[in-house]
């Protein structure tokens, strides 16, 4: 079971707007490393290449050694890679249940469980009494969680997580910090981008910041919290 992405001198334009400039990042099977920017810095559009919903216009992103530039993004996904998206599209007329099961897939060879919509239910325990609720009656953070639970249907290796805690109640903030972290456990290997350090540095190992389509650092939590200018420069509001 292995799940290892490479990005190596990725740029990305969306038509004639360059976005992103030789962005090289890599997540090593087990890590879970963030993607640290202000708004409007490359992190949305960093994961949307991955899933081939930005066109890189040059460089190499590899997943297991397979170049994933020009794929689709269902043979991505197909992968074992599960993208969170930032906009929590869940289906408001399906039950909690019915957008679990709509999306039930299976892994790709090496992922690290197989789930089902019982297993995410012990994950995200809120999750259960609402079975049968429709998804448009969620709060913020049970339709973060129930979004999170519907990437997982698919059994992915590899996880890429959208400000996975924007704007969710600090209690849920608190309540998906412990899920993440279960995750990593299971052996999961995550990116996913943020703003926030102070919640990168609970579930991360590594950062990466970007500023302006660059990046500007990469190290482990532990280094960047030493790294004032760092942060001042590129992370403060
Ligand atoms: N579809 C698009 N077409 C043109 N420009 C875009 C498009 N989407 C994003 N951009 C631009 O690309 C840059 C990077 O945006 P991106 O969404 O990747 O940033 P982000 O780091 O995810 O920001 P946020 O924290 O606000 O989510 C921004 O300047 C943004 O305006
Ligand atoms: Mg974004």
């Amino acid at each position: 079971m292995t799940s290892r992405l490479e990005l190596s001198g990725l740029h990305t334009h969306y038509e004639t707007s360059h976005i992103l400039f030789d962005v090289s990042l890599e997540v090593n099977q087990g890590e879970s490393v963030c993607l640290l920017g202000r708004n409007g810095a490359g992190k949305t559009t960093t994961l949307k290449s991955i899933m081939s919903l930005a066109a890189a216009s040059a460089g190499s992103i590899r997943f297991n050694g397979v170049d994933l530039v020009g794929l689709a993004p269902y043979e991505i996904a197909r992968l074992g890679v599960g993208y969170v998206p930032d906009d929590r599209l869940i289906f408001p007329d399906l039950t909690v249940r019915e957008n679990l099961e709509i999306a039930i897939k299976p892994g790709a060879a090496g992922a690290p469980a197989q789930w089902s919509v019982a297993r995410i239910y012990e994950l995200f325990p809120v999750l259960l009494p609402l079975d049968a609720r429709l998804g448009g009656y969620l709060s913020g953070g049970e339709q973060q969680m129930l979004t999170i639970g519907r990437t997982l249907m698919g059994n992915p290796s590899l996880l890429l997580l959208d400000e996975p805690v924007e704007g969710v109640a600090p209690v849920v903030v608190q309540e998906l910090t412990r899920q993440i972290k279960a995750l990593k456990t299971m052996g999961l290997t995550i990116l996913f981008a943020e703003q926030n350090m102070h919640f990168a540095s609970e579930i991360s190992d590594r950062a990466y910041v970007i500023e302006k389509g660059r990046i500007r650092f990469h190290g482990t939590m532990r280094e960047l919290a030493a790294n004032e200018e760092v942060q001042k420069k590129y992370l403060m509001i």
